[in-house]
């Protein structure tokens, strides 16, 4: 199967700015090596998916609200992303766990009402340095992930990726070793296994994010239980990052 490659533009990129990249990483892009999902910002979304279709190149939204519709100041719905020829949505990334304090039930929430509405979701766990310093890496990734799907249907699970970011790989230049990534793929297979089922398990699709570059990539993406990668930084970078996404090792 090929990888999934996912790159996540945060807040930077004018609608100007998408409408460049776009051009080039559409006409540039083979789909020979991996899938990829760009998702720019919000404003960005309609230029991104006017110049995506009919390519292989999907795209998704950074967030979507926990709400369907309605008095709900500043937010953007899931009908509103799928409408704009969003596919994909990040859910519970950890720079809104942590400065837009999303607990795990609200991140369950917005799972939840994303899927209703035809959402695939990329759903981020991972642990902060000290939760890794005082051994409780696994403990935390076992709780986000027990609380981020409770209540989903196993052939809803089809429509969810999980990524494991490790938040102090996260813009850090520091990832994580091949060891730990491994290791944290067969602690997120057994927990759908034991909320799921084997099937489940398998089929589940898990990336790893955090301070991925070209050096690291192949090495990261091709370990055990491993299905692609959530990129940040390179991927604003257009020729780097179309090089990892058609040169994939
Ligand atoms: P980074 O970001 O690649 O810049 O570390 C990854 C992410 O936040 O998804």
């Amino acid at each position: 199967m090929k990888k999934l490659i996912v790159g996540n533009f945060k807040m930077n990129q004018t609608p100007e700015e998408s409408k460049a990249y776009f051009m080039r990483f559409v006409s540039g892009f083979t789909g020979n090596r991996a899938d990829v999902v760009l998702c720019p910002s919000f404003l960005s979304l309609p230029v991104a998916s006017f110049l995506a279709k009919g390519s292989l190149v999907k795209i998704g939204a950074q967030n979507v609200s926990d709400e369907e519709e309605g008095a709900f100041t500043g937010e953007v719905s899931a009908k509103m992303l799928k409408n704009a020829g969003v596919e994909y949505v990040i859910v519970g990334h950890s720079e809104r766990r942590n400065k837009y304090k999303e607990t795990d039930k609200l991140i369950n929430k917005k799972i939840k009402t994303a899927l209703k509405n035809g959402l695939k979701c990329i759903f981020c766990i991972g642990e902060s340095l000290t939760d890794r310093n005082t051994g409780k890496t696994f403990e935390v990734i076992r709780h986000q992930i027990e609380e981020g799907v409770r209540g989903l249907y196993e052939n809803e699970l089809e429509s969810v990726v999980i990524a494991y970011e490790p938040v102090w790989a996260i813009g850090t230049g520091q990832n994580a070793s091949v060891k730990d990534v491994e290791n944290a793929a067969k602690v997120i297979r057994k927990v759908i296994f034991e909320s799921y089922s084997e099937k489940a398990s398998r089929d589940i699709q898990v990336l790893y994010g955090g301070s991925l570059n070209e050096k690291n990539v192949a090495a990261l993406l091709n370990c055990p239980g491993i299905d692609g990668g959530l990129f940040g930084k390179i991927s604003l970078n257009v020729n780097a990052f179309l090089d990892i996404a058609n040169n994939l090792k």
